[in-house]
């Protein structure tokens, strides 16, 4: 009796101990290098052939990254399709008709799955192709962490909640990063992810409007474009965040010194505030701007991931298996 009863302690221990460290595992990137060695030259290759038909796409691809980890995580919840279950994150305020790169992620993973079957997350190969893209434009390339899982559900609250919008002014901003574990410095690095891509005129309209920290000619700028290109519809034309919106450079910072940007959020980061010498150190040395943002996004891959046997390895990102 008294030999059944430890086995099954010990046995009992054994699983605990496994469970517990299985919940407890930490992303590694060597995650998957047994279980599944080609993968990043799957995600880089096929990164290589969407960034030559539409630079922007490594822009949506940045953002899609951002907006899934930031509200609950790093979980391929923002690539799930609403069912009668939930209402998705993809249909949340932040990220309805704008956050895009939803069908180059499912083709990434259709290309992933023919070499590794039922092994790879959506939410590792959206930060796998997050890095590519960024680095294909020019940018910073940084060593992913991996081994996340994928999430069962979406949660359009946390989305609509936790996400910063372009009018927020710099306490705001602070206080959201913050949240997540953000310093300002983190802030003032990942805002310079607006370095790349286009927003919608409507997500700016406020700052053609009487916003005294953009230079007045930029407005006018913006407001003649905005119009010009609408087809009826001027909310939906698009400008570039930056002057060089293929180009994951500097230049951000030296149009948010010429308040020459699209959102106020942006401009908040200059604007005789805090922030605004870190700013100037970003606009003259492109080095040190890389190497924050690169720190940054390694710690945004660390929001929350699911691991070990939460959560599970979708077979397609845009539904629960
Ligand atoms: C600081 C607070 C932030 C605010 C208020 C903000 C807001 C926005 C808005 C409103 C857009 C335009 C979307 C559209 O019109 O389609 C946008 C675009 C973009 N955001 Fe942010 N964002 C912030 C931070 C970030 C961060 C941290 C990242 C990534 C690290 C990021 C990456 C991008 C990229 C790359 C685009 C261009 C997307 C494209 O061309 O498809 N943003 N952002
Ligand atoms: C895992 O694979 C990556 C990329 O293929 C490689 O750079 C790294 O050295 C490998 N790490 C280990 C621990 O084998
Ligand atoms: C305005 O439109 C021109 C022509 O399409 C474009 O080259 C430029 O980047 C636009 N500038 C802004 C700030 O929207």
């Amino acid at each position: 009796m008294a030999t059944t009863f430890s086995s099954t302690t010990l046995l009992a221990l054994a699983l605990f101990t496994l469970l517990t460290s299985a919940a407890h595992s930490t992303l590694s990137p060597s995650f998957y290098n047994a279980s599944c060695p080609k993968l990043q030259t799957v995600v880089r290759a096929a990164m290589v052939d969407v960034v030559r038909k539409e630079p922007r796409m490594a822009a949506s691809i940045l953002r899609l990254f951002f907006h899934d980890c930031f509200p609950n995580g790093c979980d391929g919840s923002i690539l799930l399709d609403e069912t009668p279950k939930f209402l998705s994150e993809k249909n949340a305020a932040p990220n309805f008709n704008s956050v895009r790169g939803f069908d180059v992620i499912d083709a990434i993973k259709s290309k992933v799955e023919k070499v590794c079957r039922a092994t790879v997350s959506c939410a590792d190969i959206v930060a796998l192709a997050t890095r590519d893209g960024v680095n294909l434009l020019g940018g910073p390339s940084w060593t992913v962490e991996l081994g996340r899982r994928d999430s069962l559900t979406a949660n359009m609250k946390a989305a609509n909640e936790f996400l910063p919008g372009p009018s927020s002014d710099l306490a705001q901003l602070l206080n959201t990063f913050n949240r997540r574990g953000f310093t300002a410095r983190d802030v003032t690095a990942l805002s310079g992810a607006h370095t790349i891509g286009h927003a919608h005129c409507g997500f700016f309209a406020d700052r053609m409007m009487g916003d005294t920290s953009i230079d007045s000619a930029f407005a006018s700028l913006l407001q003649q474009n905005c119009s010009l290109s609408a087809g009826g519809g001027a909310a939906e034309a698009l400008a570039p965040l930056d002057r060089t919106p293929e180009r994951f450079d500097n230049a951000y910072y030296r149009d948010l010194i010429a308040h020459r940007v699209l959102f106020h959020s942006d401009q908040e980061l200059f604007n005789n505030g805090p922030q605004d010498s870190l700013v100037r150190q970003y606009s003259a040395d492109g080095t040190l701007f890389a190497a924050d943002f690169a720190a940054a996004m390694v710690k945004m891959g660390r929001l929350n991931p699911l691991t070990g046997t939460s959560g599970q390895i979708r077979l397609h990102c845009s539904r629960v298996n």
